[in-house]
């Protein structure tokens, strides 16, 4: 058997790893600013938390799940999404009476769909998003929505898209549905075997449809603007106006149902453009709920929440030069010239760790040239050159790699020369002796 990633799945290192821990770095920051806290749920749950709330119809639910029998004969299911499982967890911990309301959470890691895998498409993906539980109002489907933009604002994108919709309260959905069904009874015998499956579990999904002949079926279909509740279309406007306010630009897309079961009132999806007009789809998807943590056997609540790709907003900020500068680099790299130098460059290398900054030397002697071929493969930015001749005399070539500027150093200069050229360097997550020693005396 092959020895590679399983089909679907891809190993993430450096350049790629690195842009993941910034994109998730800014959003876990954001998630901060908003009033969240971390949730972490196992990526193994009980199949029935996604059976009773992701729902039967969902092709997530129907087609995509990684499902099977544990060792004890009980099914369990690789979480494809995380909404169910924090539901699952607020009831489990009865969050709703021991905490304040609304409970908001945000999470990153990993998601399992058996999807046909495609570019931006994986079968194991990292989710990250957030759920806001246990209050039900506008001003909080404005905020989780002003949250996803302002992440997004923030990694560099400008041309985004933001699609709105409302698939109202359960009597504006009652009332949709059966107009679905009637519009879809008459032409069903044309249109695929899943959706005569969707039109018996939920004929909204039909909407969602891939197959081109369905889909131009489905452009006649009933609209749910035409049946939302006096009330659903209050708060939809109500919501509107509130991001407006804040300078959110929306578009509102009535053929947006989201493809999951749990949703009601708005739902929203985030796509992105290139600076050509290029659309890359939806990076990121979300909306209100009701009915969740009563699923799990909770109370009545609440939620709104969405998630976006990792990988999808990665791809994309990569497309577009967003992630330039992002690449982890060191500080220093250290150059022995010569096997006798070996020793000594390993305990200025130490040294220089110890003093916060980022430093590394070659596992085995070579040439200059190819040091320095290294260096610029690690994005070093500076070279501290140790040679036999200056050593002797207490002293190494320390280059600065941008500007090629060379100074000889004096090793008991070596600590004051470096602070002062990492100078800005020197921010809040500097651990060096002397910043710690700072942070102590403040
Ligand atoms: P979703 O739209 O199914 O919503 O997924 C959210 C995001 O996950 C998508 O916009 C996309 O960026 C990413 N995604 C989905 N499938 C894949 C895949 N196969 N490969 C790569 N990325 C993918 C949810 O999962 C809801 N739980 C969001 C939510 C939270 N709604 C309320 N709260």
């Amino acid at each position: 058997m092959a020895t590679i990633a399983v089909k679907g799945t891809h190993d993430v290192y450096s350049d790629e790893a690195e842009a993941y821990r910034h994109i998730e770095d800014v959003f876990g920051s954001f998630c901060s600013l908003y009033g969240y806290r971390e949730m972490r749920t196992p990526i193994l749950e009980y199949t029935e938390v996604f059976n009773r709330s992701t729902g039967e119809s969902s092709d997530v639910v129907r087609k995509e799940m990684y499902t099977f029998d544990d060792k004890g004969g009980r099914s369990v299911t690789m979480r494809p999404e995380f909404t169910a499982g924090i539901a699952r967890a607020v009831v489990e911990h009865k969050l709703y009476a021991t905490e304040d309301m609304p409970l908001k959470f945000f999470y990153v890691g990993p998601t399992f769909r058996y999807e046909r895998p495609q570019l931006g498409r994986y079968r194991q993906f990292n989710q990250a998003g957030v759920e806001c539980i246990g209050a039900d109002s506008a001003r909080l489907d404005a905020e989780t929505i002003m949250l996803a933009v302002s992440v997004l604002k923030y990694l560099g994108f400008e041309n985004l898209v933001i699609k709105v919709n409302s698939l109202g309260d359960d009597e504006s959905r009652k009332n949709y549905r059966k107009a679905l069904e009637d519009y879809f009874a008459s032409r069903i015998d044309e249109m695929c075997a899943d959706c005569h499956d969707r039109l018996r579990l939920n004929p909204m999904r039909i909407l969602d449809c891939k197959v081109p002949g369905d889909q131009e079926i489905a452009k006649g279909a009933p609209k749910i603007k035409d049946y939302l509740s006096e009330t659903s279309e209050k708060r939809f406007y109500e919501t509107l106006s509130i991001i407006n306010n804040f300078g959110v630009d929306y578009e509102i897309d009535d053929s947006l149902v989201r493809g999951l079961d749990y949703y009601g009132e708005i739902v929203f999806e985030i796509h992105a453009k290139s600076s050509t007009g290029q659309d890359y789809g939806a990076l990121l998807g979300g909306g209100h709920y009701n009915g969740m943590l009563k699923a799990m056997g909770g109370p009545d609540g609440a939620g709104v929440g969405f998630a976006f790709g990792v990988e999808r907003v990665y791809n994309v900020m990569k497309d577009n030069g967003l992630l330039e500068g992002q690449q982890g680099s060191l500080d220093v790299y250290v150059m022995p010239i010569g096997e006798n130098m070996v020793n000594p460059a390993f305990e200025l290398l130490t040294a220089i760790r110890n003093m916060g900054l980022a430093a590394d030397m070659p596992a085995a002697t070579a040439k200059l040239g190819s040091y320095f071929k290294k260096a610029e493969r690690k994005h070093a930015k500076f070279a501290l050159i140790i040679g036999e001749d200056e050593l002797n005399n207490n002293k190494v070539q320390l280059k600065n790699l941008a500007t090629q500027e060379q100074q000889e150093v004096d090793l008991d200069d070596l600590e004051d020369v470096l602070i002062e050229a990492f100078e800005e360097g020197h921010g809040d997550d500097c651990h060096c002796e002397e910043c710690e020693s700072k942070k102590g005396n403040e």
